[in-house]
């Protein structure tokens, strides 16, 4: 007999077969082909990167190297930016070394004399001048991307394009909102296009993905599993993953316990949401919670049934419930599978191989 849910040791992450299927469906529509270019730093696992290349998107997001190497080794190289300023030249040097025999093609984005620096010091030619577009992390100015691109092609480098991440819009839950952010960001990011030339002009993510009509190709990664953070935008994707917990206490004074804390949940947006309860905190190993009045119930959310264990009025110690991540990426980064399952049974395992940095 198979494994069912109920079989697994908590807290583990599972994820709705049904509802990946509808978002990659989803999106490819809305998105076809070569206009996403996904971001596997979302789900980390060559397992759904191929799923996305047969819904028609051949070029990828990274983040990392590691994550490079791996969708090279897993024959998904068609063409990998590395979304990200790589100053390690030992690490470019071993993936140009890793990747010889692989039909892989990898592009970084540079920001500054110093990346363009270091990209020259190893095998990798092709660049995008990554432009701040308003969120406070990388991205040269806007008015240098002209002459760092000057600089890139005298030194021998291929530059392709722009990329401008509109990270400080891409959550606002107010779409006119958003739409207003993304048009002041995405005039920056065409402005500096102009200078740069190339055919690229790469930004956007799952909260930007059907405004963000300037770029080229957008760089979405959270769509296939979403979180409750990006619930909150009434985007047409389903919440398709959750941590499966046990509830392993319950004080007569009212709150509940669950086994699903801080080192398996990635909490920098906020607490998760359990379908049911009134989360109170998250410890290292525990989520403590009470049950949620009537009023408090999420009804905008769009969990697939499959992950929705919710807390009721008679749940009991030994009962398993489930978590929803308010944060996606650092939630799968904490953990080494990705159980998929369809009704009660797990089909699959997806292993999270491209977590890590070394190679
Ligand atoms: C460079 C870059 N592009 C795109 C994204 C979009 O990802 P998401 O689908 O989570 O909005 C991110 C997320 O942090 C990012 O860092």
């Amino acid at each position: 007999m198979g494994v069912k849910i109920h079989d697994l040791t908590t807290p583990a992450l599972i994820a709705s077969s049904k509802a990946i299927s509808e978002n990659l469906l989803t999106m490819s529509k809305a998105r076809p082909g070569d206009a996403l270019r996904p971001h596997v730093k979302a789900h980390k696992c060559t397992s759904m990167a191929k799923l996305q290349k047969d819904h028609g998107h051949l070029n990828f997001t990274c983040a990392t190297v590691r994550e490079a190497l791996g969708m090279a080794q897993a024959g998904l190289g068609n063409d990998l930016l590395i979304a990200n300023e790589i100053l390690d030249v030992a690490s470019l040097n071993r993936l140009a070394e890793l990747t010889t025999d692989i039909s892989a093609q990898i592009t970084l984005a540079v920001d500054s004399i110093e990346t363009i620096d270091a990209l020259c010091k190893s095998p990798i030619k092709q660049v995008l001048i990554d432009v701040n577009v308003g969120l406070p992390r990388c991205g040269c100015e806007p008015s240098q991307a002209g002459e760092l691109a000057q600089l890139a092609r005298s030194r021998g480098l291929l530059v392709r394009g722009v990329m401008g991440y509109e990270g400080h819009c891409v959550g606002l839950e107010d779409r006119s909102q958003r739409l207003d952010q993304v048009t002041t960001s995405m005039e920056l990011l065409i402005e500096a296009h102009r200078d740069v030339g190339g055919e690229i002009i790469s930004a956007g993510g799952t909260g930007t993905y059907d405004i963000n009509r300037w770029a080229n190709e957008i760089q979405a990664g959270s769509y296939v599993f979403m979180d409750s953070a990006y619930a909150k935008l009434g985007l047409p994707f389903h919440n398709s993953l959750a941590v499966l917990s046990t509830i392993i206490s319950a004080s007569q004074q009212g709150w509940m316990v669950c086994d699903t804390g801080l080192k398996s949940l990635g909490m920098d947006h906020g607490n998760p949401l359990i379908t049911g309860a009134q989360v109170w905190f998250c410890s290292d190993e525990h989520t403590t919670f009470a049950l949620a009045s009537e009023g408090e119930r999420q009804a905008s959310y769009t969990i697939a049934p499959e992950i929705e264990l919710p807390v009721h009025s008679s749940s009991t110690i030994g009962e398993k419930i489930t978590v929803i991540p308010a944060h996606i990426d650092p939630t799968i980064a904490y953990h080494d599978v990705i159980h998929i399952i369809s009704g009660d049974d797990v089909i699959d395992q997806w292993p999270i191989d491209l977590k890590g940095w070394a190679i």
